[in-house]
Parts: C-alpha cells; structure tokens; sequence
C-alpha cells in the first residue's frame, strides 16, 4: 500500500486547503440526501423498529464543511423520522468520522464539537475518530446500523502493480503509444478497483448489523466505452509542465495516480459477484457544473492531488502554482486540450446497499 501520508487531501487551513476547494464534492454529498433519509426510514420503519443506540459512520470523511456533511444528514433524518413516528424517543447516535491517519483530525475534532452541541436539545450525540485504511477493519462486528462515505472509494489502496513493474507510464509522450496503451491501463485500474471494492464490501459486511444500510458515492465515468481515467486530469497537466521542463519526464514516467472511476454497471457487478449486500439503487450524477468553472475546479484539483504530486516530484508551492495555471486553461472550454479530457464522461456514482443478514 502506498504510503499514507501521500493519501490524503490538503488540510483543511489555507487558500489551498481541502476546506475552501471543497463546493463540488459538497454538492455531490447533497445529491445523496434522498438517498440516505431512504436508508434511515428503511432502518426506522415504525416505533418498534427504534432501537436504544445506533451507530452512523462516515469513512473517508477528509477535513473542512464536508466532513460532517453526510452525518449531519443522517443525524437529522433520524431525529426527524423518529419525531414522525408520535414523537418517539430517538436512539443515542453514535458518530465515528473515519480517514487515513495522516488526515487533519484537528480540524474534524472541533467541527465533530460544534455537531453534538448542535443536537443537544434533539438527543444524545456521541462522537469519535477513527484513523485507518478502510481496506482495514474499522469497527467492531456487528456494530455499525448506516455506513456513509462520499468522494473517497475511488482512492485505491495502491496503483497497478503490473504498470509500475511493467514501468507502464500513464502518460506516454508519443500520444500514438499513449492510445495503444490505454485500454491496457485501464483494465489494470479496472482489476485493483474490483480488487478493493470487494474487500471493503467484505470488511462492511461484517461491522454491519444484519440488515445495516450503506449508502456510498464516488467520482465515477459513464460507461465501459466512455472510459474518462480520473489519472488524465493530473497527467495531462503534468506532461505539458514535463515538455517545458518544469518537471522532470523521467518522475512523470514513474508516476501513478492511485484512483479509479468506475461506472455504475463495473459497481453493480462487484457488488453482485461479493453477494454481501442488496442493491437498493444506483445512481449516476452529473458533476455540478455550476461550481466546476475551470479556476475553481483547478483549486479543487489542487487540494485533492497536492500531497501526492509533492511526495512524488518534490515540487515547491511556486511550481504547484503552476499546475494550477497550467490545469486551468486545460479546463478551459475551446483550450486545445479541453476536449482530451472528455470532462462530460465524468460523473459521480451513487450506490444504496442493504446487508442482506
Ligand atoms: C476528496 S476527499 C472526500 C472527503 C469528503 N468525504 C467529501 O465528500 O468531501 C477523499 C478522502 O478519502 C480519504 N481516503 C483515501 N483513501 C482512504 C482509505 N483507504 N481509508 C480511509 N480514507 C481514505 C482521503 O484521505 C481523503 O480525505
């Protein structure tokens, strides 16, 4: 597994930080609203069905506004419901927000604080931190009743190994070699999703309580044939920086961006073939082009990929400047590159789960 301090998002702080580049992912968070009030009536179908405690948990929660924006979301459907249901008596909620140790938890503490003083007069809100891979076991068996996660299981745990030790770049210069490779690279992505996406239904399956809900979404593409890697955003730019010599070509050769797309028909195959869960729906979203304007989607791009591209090439902030420039006019509409990028195939994929017992 790759390292984890290069698996995470900018802290939150800062004009770079994940707090202020974050208004994409968080309208992809409020296009699961439905979804998740669906999972906590399912859970909550009538007064008897109200248990004394449930736990919530949201993995992949990175730091900043959205951190608690899909637990605040089923905290609140779950007072609601039970108000609906004559009043009754909610559960006391337990809140464990889970990230890869290197997150800014700091951030997420005082932010989990200002949640259970917000609640007070509607219930008991525990709250907690729980740092690890969730290609891990998390949580205890049996304990978990919602499993929330957004803009986060498209993160592998590690990059092809048969492309780095093939020393297979994803970005080949020769754009004929590059075309001729591709399928190759994606299938390889296509087997470590599947890979991964198994386990972690697997590790859920068994910190679920029978009959627990999951509701998950992730940045995805629309279809096996409109394949848009989610590693070209990051190389497109890299190699233009790599063809002035900004950056060295041999770091970029060596490069892999640890992430994968998948489409909602790759997602129900996994889901079928692990046989842990029923599929309740899938989903896919448009990305919110109204938050997407090419200098806010490179800010966004930024706070997402700087940890790793620093790792990787050892750049300086006055050379991550310049990703963001360069990655700024290829976000631009009519920009020679714009079309290469095939933004319109991205999407994001929504799936609702139920443990089946
Ligand atoms: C783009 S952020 C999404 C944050 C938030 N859920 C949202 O929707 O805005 C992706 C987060 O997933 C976390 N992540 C990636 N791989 C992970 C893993 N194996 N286990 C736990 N968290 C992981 C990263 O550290 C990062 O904070």
């Amino acid at each position: 597994m790759a390292s984890t301090g290069v698996l995470c998002v900018n802290h939150a702080d800062g004009e770079a930080g994940y707090a202020h580049n974050s208004a994409m992912q968080r309208a992809d968070q409020n296009k699961i609203k439905p979804i998740i009030d669906e999972a906590v009536t399912g859970l909550l179908k009538s007064a008897t069905h109200v248990p004394s405690s449930m736990v919530l948990a949201d993995l992949g929660c990175s730091s900043g506004p959205n951190a608690l924006g899909l637990v605040s979301i089923a905290v609140d459907a779950v007072f609601n419901r039970c108000a609906a249901l004559n009043g009754q008596a909610p559960p006391e909620l337990s809140v464990p927000l889970n990230d890869l140790p290197d997150n800014d938890f700091n951030d997420v503490a005082k932010r989990l604080v200002l949640l259970q003083q917000g609640t007070q007069s509607l219930g008991r809100v525990l709250t907690g931190i729980v740092p690890g891979s969730f290609y891990k076991r998390l949580f205890p068996s049996n304990s978990l009743h919602l499993v929330v996660s957004s803009n986060s299981l498209h993160w592998l745990s590690q990059a092809p190994e048969d492309l780095k030790s093939n020393r297979i770049p994803l970005h080949d210069q020769d754009e004929s070699l590059r075309r001729a490779r591709r399928n190759m690279a994606i299938q390889a992505y296509r087997r470590q999703f599947r890979k991964d996406f198994t386990l972690f239904l697997n590790l859920r399956a068994q910190e679920l309580v029978p009959r627990g809900r999951m509701v998950v979404s992730m940045v995805g593409s629309r279809g096996c044939n409109r394949m848009a890697p989610v590693w070209d955003i990051v190389t497109f730019p890299l190699n233009d920086m790599a063809s002035r010599g900004v950056i060295s070509r041999e770091m970029l050769d060596r490069f892999y961006v640890p992430m994968h797309g998948p489409s909602d028909v790759e997602l129900r195959e996994i889901i079928e073939d692990e046989g842990s869960f029923m599929l309740n729906k899938i989903q896919v979203h448009e990305v919110e082009k109204r938050v997407a304007a090419p200098n806010m989607a490179a800010r966004v791009m930024r706070a997402v990929f700087e940890p790793m591209i620093v790792h990787h090439f050892g750049l300086s902030g006055d050379v991550m400047d310049e990703f963001v420039r360069t990655l700024e006019q290829h976000l631009t509409p009519g920009s020679p590159q714009h079309a290469a990028l095939h933004l319109d195939d991205r999407v994001s994929v929504s799936a609702f789960l139920t443990k089946r017992f």
